[in-house]
């Protein structure tokens, strides 16, 4: 009897902890309330994105053990660029009032994301302090993938990095992406975004660009065909040339 009453409380608590979580994240928005949030996501991924860019020589030292590239410098990098970027700083984020700029869902998903990518970091502490290996394959697009994962997980808005031709099959762009990303290839660089609906007008698709920084080309640049240290061929990239694409999908209603 007692079994079955303990059995019946860790019922009861399971059931509670599942409303808890999907409690916290549900949400029905319009459109524009969600491309906003969508190019904001973008933008901070592809922060993070910058930041382990501008590191990738620290982390890859191999004379060095410990980096002090905790997920709390990783942080404060990160909101730093994404402020750059934006005008919109994370730090404060909560204390502000909802201003035209930051809708309640934008306040709500950045913060996440920010976390998502400091659990990535604080993951990869033991790779990142190995002496002795250079290459460690903590890179711009490994952390990318990771920290979407948790993020989406969580709340269901899922991130991903693609390009034409992408080094990682799993980055392969959809026809729609491909076009996207077609129609930006003959452009300069540019604050652009597309968006659709899908699933039935359930979820908002962005697809944004993202552009080459100087610290991207050892691996993306020239020579093209090389192989850089990854072990890829180079794909002959420019300064400020397309890199690719970041593609949010957002549901517009989670109730
Ligand atoms: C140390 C080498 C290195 C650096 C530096 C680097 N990348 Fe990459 N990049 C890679 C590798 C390796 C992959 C494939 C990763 C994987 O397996 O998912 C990749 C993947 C990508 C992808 C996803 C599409 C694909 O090819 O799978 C994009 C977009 C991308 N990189 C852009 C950039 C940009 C922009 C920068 C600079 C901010 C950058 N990369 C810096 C090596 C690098």
């Amino acid at each position: 009897m007692q079994r079955a009453l303990i059995g019946l409380a860790v019922g009861v608590a399971t059931i509670a902890a599942v409303q808890c979580i999907t409690m916290e994240w549900s949400w029905a928005v319009d459109r524009a309330e969600a491309e906003e949030t969508a190019r904001l996501l973008a933008k901070l991924l592809n922060s993070g994105r910058v930041v382990i860019d501008q590191n990738q020589q620290l982390i890859d030292d191999p004379h060095k053990g410990d980096k002090g590239f905790t997920p709390e410098v990783f942080e404060q990098l990160m909101i730093e660029e994404f402020r750059r970027r934006t005008g919109i700083d994370l730090s404060t984020l909560q204390a502000a009032p909802v201003s035209v700029t930051v809708s309640p869902l934008a306040k709500e998903l950045l913060p996440a994301f920010v976390q998502a990518s400091k659990e990535v970091v604080r993951d990869a502490q033991v790779v990142i302090n190995q002496r002795g290996i250079g290459y460690k394959n903590f890179i711009p697009a490994t952390y990318g993938s990771q920290a979407s994962a948790r993020f989406s997980k969580k709340t269901n808005v899922r991130l991903k990095q693609t390009t034409l031709e992408p080094r990682n099959p799993k980055n392969t762009p959809d026809d729609y992406e491909a076009s996207v990303l077609k129609w930006l290839a003959e452009r300069p660089r540019a604050d652009a975004y597309v968006s659709e609906l899908t699933e039935g007008g359930k979820t908002l698709r962005v697809v944004m660009p993202i552009y080459y920084e100087k610290e991207c080309l050892k691996c993306h640049g020239e020579p093209k065909g090389d192989l850089d240290i990854s072990g890829y061929p180079k794909e002959g990239g420019r300064e400020g040339g397309l890199a690719g694409a970041i593609t949010v999908s957002t549901p517009l209603d989670i109730r």
